[in-house]
């Protein structure tokens, strides 16, 4: 188990990346231009002023496409970053986390993303690390391009991946565990609302919020239900990092710092924020 109490460097974020979780969703159209000099200067700012609140062994790296190259499968900007980490449980879990915080910071800042689990393998570790998976130092557990989306409509094409790909998401009743409190604070509540809009694999949400009392205060905790399996999707912990990143800035913006515990259990990974 991991854990650490919250130290926090990136409040100045905080309120622009809160205010990004309702405007977020997936861009799979780029201009094949990259990040602007500007953009790119202040991605790499905030990239270097990432603070989570446990021992993070994630790198996020934003990378140009060498000519000619390609790392998706979709209309794609020239440059891209890329989350990687142990391939741990734990590491999967982190690169959820650490990469949903650069997600918000993208779209508050107007640039495109979209989480891309399903990448051009042999490019990325070719660019990201001059060499195969297998020789890697980490593993990449995911991918996002960013920059700037072409916003007009091409019939066919949008259609399409509405249906592939939807973004309708659950309730925080529909989250809840059946032995969690179903009465708790605003703070606690709006921490979940955020976390229900978090992106996932195939749009899964595969986790469950469960709040209980602890001595004086309260641990939420967010996991994947144990035993859970996703026939086209095997790292689910990636989007429960996700959802635990939504939550963790709702309580920083209600001027709550919880202590985060990452547990690593039989098959998933439990995050535990006590409060
Ligand atoms: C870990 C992870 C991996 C994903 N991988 C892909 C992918 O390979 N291809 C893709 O088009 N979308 C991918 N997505 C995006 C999801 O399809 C998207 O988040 C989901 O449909 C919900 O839509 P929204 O992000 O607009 O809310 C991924 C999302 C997550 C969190």
């Amino acid at each position: 188990m991991c854990s650490m109490s919250s130290v926090v460097r990136m409040n100045t974020y905080i309120d622009d990346m809160v205010k990004a979780v309702s405007t977020r969703k997936s861009r799979r159209k780029f201009n094949r231009e990259g990040l602007n000099a500007e953009h790119t200067s202040s991605l790499k700012e905030f990239i270097a002023s990432i603070e989570v609140p446990f021992d993070s062994a994630v790198d996020v790296t934003l990378h140009t496409l060498p000519q000619g190259s390609s790392v998706c499968h979709f209309a794609e900007p020239e440059t891209f970053v890329a989350f990687s980490a142990p391939g741990t449980l734990t590491g999967q879990a982190m690169a959820g986390f650490v990469g949903e915080l650069l997600i918000l910071y993208c779209e508050s800042q107007s640039i495109g993303t979209c989480w891309y689990g399903h990448y051009k393998k042999k490019n990325v570790y070719d660019i990201v690390y001059g060499t195969t998976e297998e020789n890697a130092p980490k593993k990449v557990h995911s991918i996002t391009p960013v920059g700037y989306c072409t916003e007009k409509p091409t019939g066919l094409y949008d259609k399409l991946t509405n249906v592939m790909f939807s973004s309708k998401k659950n309730t925080v009743e529909q989250n809840l565990h059946k032995d969690s409190l179903k009465d708790f604070s605003d703070s606690i509540r709006f921490g979940l609302e955020l976390a229900c809009k978090a992106p996932s694999a195939m749009n899964s949400q595969c986790w469950y919020f469960k709040v209980s009392e602890l001595g004086e205060g309260y641990e939420v905790e967010i996991a994947k239900p144990a035993g859970y399996k996703h026939i086209k999707w095997a790292y689910p912990d990636i989007d429960v990092g996700t959802a635990a990143a939504h939550f963790w800035i709702g309580l920083l913006q209600k001027e709550i710092q919880p202590q985060v515990l990452i547990e690593e259990a039989d098959d998933r990974i439990i995050w535990r924020f006590r409060i």
